[in-house]
């Protein structure tokens, strides 16, 4: 791997490249991406080298995606063994508990490899194969690291489920790819307060006929109930086995892991990443974008039950023998100085979180910031959503001093990894709110609405020409609904389910979903989701939901609720419908605003004008735009008259 980060030469300003050589490294990426992924690929450790690198097509009738399709290699070995010989002393990963009183842990790779054989043992002697799928619902701990790295190890797959989902959201998830494993925890402490993570486990499996086994982490010491003969503690299993296991060679295009992601109709799908090509992505973008190098201290704040989670905290950054930091709590706890507070604690270089938590924290002033040393900081990351530049304004002036290079990161679940960002020691002058440039071996385009390429400067959606490694391969049991997501609207093309500006630069501007998925907090939420949440409440009707401008989630939920004949709207049903939310999926989708609609706006054929409800919901009443296709135009009256201010 150092050969190739030296072949990329370190400037004089000590980055990777500057923008001559990212100039000449993007060309070459996508004028010979054979050539190109052939030697990038070489980062990794290959039991059996490949010998052909890219077969990809994004044709309509026949998309498949297979990178390095002929080698073989173990993510485990990538993330961990290799490591040993020269940084087997290193802290690995560095883990920042909720508390901050209680201590912080540093894990060398050596203890990790140990950690990580003993959890790959464990599966095995519950029965865990390679091919199997394993669901990990667990806090923000070392363990859930580990975890990852066990599945990997023996080629069994995991779906990570984030722990602030629901019982039953959970439970679609087990069921979704027939887990024959759960590994969770007794409870998750998070901003002081705790989430019953086993009993969510038990309820998600109550009416479960295929027995399947839980893996529980102490991570509290809560009483939980047990099924006897299904649950297993995690310390005792580890005292049984030992930390010795081979790791499994896997071919470049067995999948790693499957996470399930909102889209704009249905339930979320499983989106499957694989082995190699999404390991060279991960490891490669980490190292250039975040200017990864020896000795650095990298904080990404996300969770693992997200891509930004899988991509950087466990797998890019260790790939890369990194020290990567796990923190377990919340911005805000114990005060709206803890992000910083860890900074310093733990001299982190680079620190990559999302601008909803900036806004939060924005809110509470300066002071926060300034006491805590910051001088550690190297470089800053967004990502999750667009950040104004209000926020990244404060975030440039108060974290960074005015001295760290910012990436605003775009990417999304299905593409592994970062694929458009500034570059640092690339990018000369910052454009807050613009993601700008490509990232190697990625070709965006902007397309309008007949899918016609544009050029130049000009606005419209955007989309992805050809294949990049770390491209999600398919839609778990589902390649149909892959092609038809992503492929279908226009023919050629990954479609994202952006919209984008290209300015006079070329520099990209994300301007955000163009289909009925909103962003809650950098969370992906679907409409649909919470429509059939709202439905499956007996006193509901009908229900539309769209997003809404929030100060600090970036979007809101904003619900029009039509309620069944005879049942009184009440702000008592209100709070009920809002919790019911809640507890059906978890409390990220509990609506913000739910408004009683005696008729939703509909056309004639039945269909919801959505653009209408998101107009009303948006307090712009003028540009409704066209109604007279509608039903009944009178409904819109009553919606506009009846809005309950947000
Ligand atoms: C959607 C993907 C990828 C990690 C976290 C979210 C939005 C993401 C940015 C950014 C503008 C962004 C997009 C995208 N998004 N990053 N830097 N600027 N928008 O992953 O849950 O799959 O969501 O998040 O709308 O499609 P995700």
């Amino acid at each position: 791997m150092d050969d190739v980060i030296n072949a990329a030469g370190a400037t004089a300003r000590g980055y990777h490249i500057d923008a001559d050589e990212y100039a000449r490294m993007y060309a070459q990426s996508i004028q010979d991406p054979e050539g190109f992924w052939g030697e990038h690929g070489k980062r990794l450790d290959w039991i059996k080298p490949y010998t052909k690198v890219k077969n990809t097509s994004f044709a309509y009738d026949d998309v498949s995606i297979k990178w390095f399709e002929d080698g073989t290699l173990n993510v485990a070995a990538n993330c961990v063994d290799r490591h040993l010989a020269t940084r087997g002393d290193q802290t690995a990963i560095i883990w920042e508990p909720d508390e901050p009183t209680d201590e912080a842990l540093h894990i060398t790779y050596r203890e990790l490899h140990a950690q990580v054989g003993k959890m790959a043992n464990v599966l095995k002697s519950l029965g865990v194969e390679k091919g199997d799928r394993v669901v990990i619902y667990l806090p923000m701990i070392p363990e859930a690291a580990y975890a990852m790295l066990a599945c990997a190890r023996i080629g069994a797959i995991h779906s990570i489920v984030f722990a602030g989902f629901s019982p039953d959201a959970l439970g679609a998830r087990i069921n979704g790819c027939d887990a024959k494993v759960v590994i969770t925890a007794d409870h998750a402490p998070r901003g002081g307060r705790k989430t019953k993570l086993k009993d969510n486990v038990n309820q998600a499996l109550l009416h479960d006929t295929d027995d399947v086994k839980c893996l529980v982490v102490q991570r509290t010491g809560d009483q939980v109930a047990w099924r006897n003969g299904l649950d297993f503690w995690w310390h005792e299993e580890a005292e049984k086995v030992s930390s010795d296991c081979a790791p499994e060679e896997m071919n470049a295009e067995d999948p790693l892991f499957i996470l399930y992601t909102s889209g704009s109709t249905g339930m979320p799908k499983g989106v499957v990443h694989s082995t190699g090509g999404y390991l060279t992505y991960a490891s490669m973008t980490h190292e250039y974008i975040f200017d990864y190098h020896e000795g650095d201290i990298y904080w990404c704040t996300a969770d693992v039950g997200w891509v930004t989670g899988h991509s950087y905290i466990v797998y890019g950054p260790l790939a890369n023998g990194a020290t990567t930091v796990m923190f377990e709590g919340v911005p805000t706890y114990p005060d709206a100085g803890r992000f910083w507070q860890v900074c310093e604690r733990h001299k982190v270089t680079q620190f990559y979180t999302a601008p909803t938590a900036i806004r939060a924290l924005m809110g509470k002033g300066t002071a926060p910031v300034e006491g805590s040393d910051l001088s550690s900081l190297r470089l800053l990351g967004s990502v999750g959503e667009p950040i104004n530049p209000e926020a990244w304004n404060w975030y440039n002036e108060n974290v960074g001093k005015g001295r760290c290079p910012i990436v605003d990161t775009w990417w999304q679940t299905e593409t592994g990894g970062i694929l458009i960002t500034p570059l640092p020691g690339v990018t000369p002058n910052p454009k807050p709110g613009s993601a700008t440039k490509p990232f190697f071996g990625v070709a965006p385009v902007v397309l309008d609405d007949q899918g016609n390429e544009l050029d130049g400067a000009t606005e419209g959606v955007l989309a992805i020409k050809d294949s990049w490694p770390g491209q999600m391969r398919t839609v778990w049991g589902d390649h149909k609904r892959f092609v038809s997501t992503y492929f279908e609207m226009f023919k050629g093309y990954y479609f994202s389910g952006d919209g984008c500006r290209r300015d006079a630069d070329g520099d990209y501007w994300i301007t955000g979903r163009v289909d009925d998925v909103i962003n809650v907090s950098g969370h992906r939420m679907g409409t649909a989701e919470v429509e059939s949440a709202l439905v499956a409440h007996s006193t509901v009707s009908e229900a539309a939901v769209v997003g809404y401008p929030h100060d600090i989630k970036g979007q809101g939920i904003y619900c029009y609720v039509t309620l069944m004949d005879g049942v009184e709207a009440t702000d008592e049903l209100r709070t009920q419908l809002a919790n019911w939310v809640r507890q059906e999926i978890g409390p990220i989708a509990k609506p913000d605003v739910i408004q009683w609609a005696p008729g939703l706006p509909k056309t004639r054929s039945g269909k919801i004008m959505r653009r209408i409800l998101r107009k009303i919901a948006e307090n712009d009443f003028d540009s409704l735009g066209d109604t007279s296709t509608l039903a009944d135009p009178s409904v819109v009256d009553d919606l506009i008259t009846n809005r309950t201010g947000a």
